[in-house]
């Protein structure tokens, strides 16, 4: 069974590499690669995967889950400059997909039941654009 919990946070950030000229940036990057930045409301939905526990009937205590969210994603990104306030983002660039894979990573330390497995992190950077992570791709 899958069970996932969404949550949402709003965030500037900028994508540039620094080894790069200004041209080659907006090459590459479009708009995104303005200095100024720009924000987004990110909506990040966490799948766990596992069978209902026989007593309890849940995969995972939905309010824990919850709550490591709010530590992990949204206490620490919420309203942030993620380029500026936010690490890895001072040398990994922000891209939705960096972005997700450091959700997984933040996310994979705190979600070591075996009873309830991280199965997916997608993270939504608009309405019309998300990435997945799966379990076995993640890149941490
Ligand atoms: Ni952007």
């Amino acid at each position: 069974m899958f069970v996932t919990r969404k949550a949402e946070f709003s965030a500037s950030h900028v994508c540039r590499i620094r080894s790069l000229t200004e041209a080659e940036n907006l090459e590459l990057f479009g708009p995104e690669a303005n200095a100024n930045g720009h924000g987004h409301n990110y909506i990040v939905e966490v799948t766990l995967e596992g069978d209902p526990d026989p007593v309890s009937g849940m995969v995972m205590d939905l309010k824990e889950l919850k709550d490591i969210l709010n530590e992990e994603i949204v206490g620490p990104m919420d309203h942030r400059f993620l380029n500026y306030e936010v690490p890895p983002f001072d040398r990994v660039v922000p891209t939705a997909e960096n972005v997700a894979n450091e959700i997984w990573r933040r996310l994979a330390n705190r979600l070591r039941s075996p009873a309830a497995k991280l199965a997916r992190v997608r993270l939504f950077e608009g309405p019309d654009l998300y990435v997945d992570v799966v379990s076995g791709d993640e890149t941490a």
